[in-house]
């Protein structure tokens, strides 16, 4: 159990859509990665992970068209091949889950611990991804900030990216990280 799950964390990567295929993610799979969100820890049980679902042809190019729309309207220089790539990094995923935060109403706890929270959510299920062999990867684009254009957020509700998923094939490279002895002090 535990080698196994080593070789998930240490396998785990980064999947861009332009590494994946054109075979579809089931409901169901996109249902277990998404159950795995669910699990994260959270202090007072604020469990503020809230996510949008983009999923089908349809709404995958709905959501393009307004993502390309919105770089188009928020960029200070348009670049023709920014606003193509945007779009096409959309249409080649199965799904794209748009990872919100929804800060304690009650403001229990500091807001980082929510977001921090929030990230663990996204560890689990890019590592559930991993585990079933199914790409995904988190983008922080700026233009998370304009979603609330596209679905209604409530109040306290915030994007902080999208979770691009899709099938792909192939290996994927090995990970780079530096030596964990900079980073540790045994006292
Ligand atoms: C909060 C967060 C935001 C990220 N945003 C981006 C992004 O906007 N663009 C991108 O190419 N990768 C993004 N990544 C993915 C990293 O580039 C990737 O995880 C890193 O290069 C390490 O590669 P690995 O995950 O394959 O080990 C993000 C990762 C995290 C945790």
């Amino acid at each position: 159990m535990m080698d196994n799950l080593q070789k998930i964390i240490t396998e785990r990567r980064a999947v861009f859509p332009r590494q994946y295929n054109t075979q579809p993610l089931s409901k169901e799979t996109i249902q277990k990665v998404l159950a795995s969100a669910n699990w994260a820890p959270t202090h007072k049980h604020t469990e503020p992970w809230r996510f949008k679902v983009v999923y089908g042809e349809e709404k995958l190019e709905e959501f393009a068209r307004f993502l390309g729309a919105a770089y188009k309207a928020t960029t200070a220089r348009f670049v023709q091949g920014k606003y193509e790539r945007i779009m096409d990094k959309v249409c080649r995923s199965s799904c794209i889950l748009l990872i919100c935060f929804q800060r304690d109403p009650r403001a229990r706890i500091p807001e980082w611990e929510e977001i921090a929270a929030m990230a663990m959510a996204v560890q689990n299920m890019w590592l559930t991804a991993a585990s079933m062999g199914v790409g995904a990867y988190w983008s922080s684009s700026g233009l998370r900030h304009e979603v609330g254009q596209y679905v209604k957020l409530q109040e306290g509700e915030r994007c902080m990216g999208f979770f691009y998923m899709g099938n792909y094939d192939g290996q994927l490279p090995k990970g780079k990280r530096g030596a964990l002895t900079d980073r540790v002090d045994w006292l």
